[in-house]
């Protein structure tokens, strides 16, 4: 087991998008980074593309739907760094399609597997790693869309959008599987929160995101590295709306 001060980072589903932004934004920060994904080839890509930049970056295979994979991954974990500092819960998944009165259920059974048991079934083998952290820091990438707050809010830009269920109701599970965490581990040090990384171009939006993947990241890398200090428990991250664009604070959740 390697004996070392540098912080160990896990990002699931670091092989594109926001998570591979995020991966190198912390590996940026000095953290050795643990690329999750699901498929060792796209992750080792992504590593070799973090080096070129200096980080020290890893790849660690990771399906967060399969429990073998999960459990794997934290063994692994377990036997090269003895814990974890940082867990950012990324990989996700979207499905846009059925409208209330013709909600796909297969599609929404797969949004749920990876959106919320996903990231439970990683939280769950990872939390005695986070606790021999002195200072774990938990994020949970969620969404906007996931705030009933903001939804039902008569002044808020997504207030009466027409979308299918799935990928909201996942974020609003998220959402309170983060306030769950956070209570559990009030008083330990540790920070479990929820990130909004705003409507940023990724694969899982073809693109049409207002955002880059790097601005989505950021948000991950402010909760990621929270000092004593920081809040516990909150819905964080970009505030669609505000006269502000690039405004960022707490959403409701
Ligand atoms: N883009 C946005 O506007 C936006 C807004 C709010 C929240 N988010 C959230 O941000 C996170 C990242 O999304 P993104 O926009 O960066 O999407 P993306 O580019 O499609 O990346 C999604 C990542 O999740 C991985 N993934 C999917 N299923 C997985 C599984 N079963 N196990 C492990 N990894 C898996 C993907 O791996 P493969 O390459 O193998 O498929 C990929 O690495 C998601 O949680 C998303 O809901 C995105």
């Amino acid at each position: 087991m390697s004996e070392t001060n540098v912080r160990i980072a896990l990002v699931t589903g670091a092989n594109k998008g926001i998570g591979f932004q995020t991966a190198r934004l912390l590996g940026l920060e000095g953290m050795t980074v643990l690329v999750g994904s699901r498929d060792i080839g796209r992750g080792t890509e992504a590593v070799r593309a973090l080096e070129k930049e200096g980080v020290d970056a890893r790849p660690l295979e990771i399906d967060v739907t399969d429990r073998t994979s999960v459990l794997a991954a934290a063994a692994r974990v377990a036997e090269e760094y003895g814990r974890l500092d940082v867990l950012v819960n990324n990989a996700g998944v979207a499905r846009w399609w059925g409208p209330p009165g013709e909600t796909d259920l297969d599609a929404f059974r797969q949004v749920l597997e990876v959106n919320v048991l996903g990231p439970v079934a990683v939280l769950d083998a990872f939390l005695d790693l986070l606790r021999r952290s002195s200072a774990p820091r938990v994020v949970n990438v969620s969404s906007e869309i996931g705030s009933i707050g903001t939804m039902t809010d008569p002044e808020s830009p997504f207030h009466g959008m027409a979308m299918g269920a799935p990928y909201p109701a996942s974020k609003a599970a998220l959402n309170m599987i983060t306030a769950l965490y956070a209570g559990a581990l009030a008083g330990s040090g540790a920070k479990v929160n929820a990130a909004n990384p705003g409507y940023c171009a990724t694969d899982l939006n073809g693109h049409s995101g207002t955002r880059t993947a790097e601005q989505g990241a950021r948000v991950s890398l402010h909760l990621a590295t929270l000092s004593e200090d920081g809040p516990t428990g909150v819905l964080w991250g970009h505030l669609a709306g505000a006269s502000d664009p690039d405004a960022h604070g707490v959403l409701p959740w």
